[in-house]
């Protein structure tokens, strides 16, 4: 095998998320999420930007899903819209919901694209909300619930499923920093949030196995290891913790049981009873990991600072102003193997937003394509290194609501105009179709970058 092909059975594919794409918030008995809400709170997104309409996928799926079939990739990862089947979040269903995510796993299948399905990315039932949300007893039965109703539902054509999708933004940046929904500004919150969904993580993989399941589970999270920004040993000790808040806060409990010594002895941690801590490990399939960008971290004071506060000005930035690092990437892949031992790893989401400009009907995204292939050749880097890589879903297959950003970042490797609902595919979006034909990036063209 050459360094730039990948194993066999390599899945690549692309990824969304329902609240960003779908639009219809009001549609067939929808009910009301914490994004719904928090967006139409004044201030809380740029621009007053919502959901509502966003990439009218609930109306398009049909073309969306001809469009990636076009383009040539051959798995698909999405979330479903929990209040679209549970209105309430719980008790009554929605069949019209069901219906949806019929349609769009049966076209999927006919297309010949395998379905990869997220549980909970970030829209919660505001109903559920109301009640406490995942800081409520019952949060962990709620989610059980839902769970088992989408795996009796669609488990007969869906056999890969990731129950969260970055526990850490919607626990910490939903509920310490405010800046998501449902937009808390309490650190103990946050804690509890966090226990919550670690809680619900582990009741759906549960339930999973004892519906005797075909197919894998797994979490996604956004984990990363962090580089100290100088040698010192104090920059290395602040390292160290932000490794632990990272990484630690998810993965120490799932695979290890516990959360690390440094959060324990620093916060108001939650502590596991013996059968949270089994439940929590129930054994998944695969990590996720969602990976974006590196991170320098240095002491300041009395605690570690994230290098977003370091620049470097001759370093590169991508629209969100994240450091394109890709060597972290193999980092974060070879600790992550080594650390926690998974039995393979996905690449959930990787991609880059930057300012695209639509020309005669094209996209020529070259810092996209760039980005992509340095990350591409990082992971493949790190399968040489013995990390058990088996996948890699780009962010994103459109241009879609970028949460707090409204929707002026572009993550899309498919240009969505929201006046027309065009969309039109960036060069990005025909490399990938090439690279997956290819298994990798020996593919014809793949100098010109
Ligand atoms: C990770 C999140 O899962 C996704 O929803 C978001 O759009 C991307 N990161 C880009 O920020």
């Amino acid at each position: 095998m050459s360094l730039s092909t990948f194993p066999e059975g390599f899945l690549w594919g692309a990824a969304t998320a329902s609240y960003q794409i779908e639009g219809a918030a009001n549609e067939d008995g929808r009910g009301s999420s914490v994004w719904d809400t928090f967006s139409h709170t004044p201030g809380k997104v740029a621009h007053g930007e919502t959901g509502d309409v966003a990439c009218d996928h609930y109306h398009r799926y049909a073309e969306d899903v001809a469009l990636m079939s076009e383009i040539g990739l051959p798995n698909y990862r999405f979330s479903i819209s929990w209040t679209r089947l549970f209105p309430q979040g719980q008790g009554a269903r929605n069949q019209k919901g069901f219906d949806f995510y019929n349609r769009l796993i049966d076209e999927l299948l006919r297309q010949g694209i395998e379905p990869c399905v997220t549980l909970f990315h970030w829209d919660y039932p505001q109903a559920l909300e109301d009640l406490g949300g995942w800081t409520n007893p019952d949060a962990r039965k709620w989610f059980g619930d839902y769970a088992e109703a989408c795996f009796e539902a669609f488990g007969d054509r869906c056999k890969r499923w990731i129950t969260l999708n970055e526990p850490w933004c919607h626990a910490y940046l939903g509920n310490a920093t405010g800046v998501h929904a449902p937009g808390n500004k309490d650190l103990a919150t946050c804690w509890k949030v966090g226990h919550g969904l670690l809680l619900g993580h582990g009741e759906a993989v549960r339930r999973f196995r004892a519906l005797g399941q075909s197919g894998e589970i797994g979490l996604t999270t956004n984990h990363q290891w962090g580089i100290p920004l100088t040698d010192s040993e104090i920059d290395r000790k602040a390292t160290d913790q932000y490794n632990a808040f990272s990484a630690g806060w998810f993965l120490d409990p799932v695979y290890h049981g516990d959360y690390p010594e440094y959060l324990k002895r620093t916060f108001d941690m939650p502590s596991f009873t013996a059968e949270e801590s089994a439940l929590v490990q129930e054994k998944t399939d695969f990590m996720g990991l969602n990976f974006y960008e590196g991170s320098f971290i240095q002491w300041s004071d009395t605690a570690f600072v994230n290098a977003s506060t370091y620049k470097d000005p001759t370093m590169e930035t991508t629209q969100m102003g994240w450091l394109s690092l890709p060597e972290t990437l193999k980092q974060t892949l070879v600790l992550s193997q080594k650390v926690y031992t998974p039995p393979k790893i996905y690449i959930t989401e990787n991609g880059a937003a930057y300012d695209d400009v639509l020309e005669n009907g094209r996209v020529h995204d070259q810092k996209r394509m760039s980005f992509l292939r340095d990350y591409i050749r990082a992971a493949r880097e790190a399968i040489s290194l013995g990390v058990n890589l088996r996948g890699y879903f780009v962010w994103s297959l459109l241009d879609n609501f970028e949460w707090a950003e409204g929707y002026r970042p572009t993550f899309g490797i498919v240009h969505v105009d929201y006046a027309t609902q065009a969309r039109t595919p960036k060069d990005s979006a025909w490399m990938m179709g090439e690279v997956a034909r290819a298994n990798g990036l020996d593919y014809a063209g793949a100098t010109k970058v």
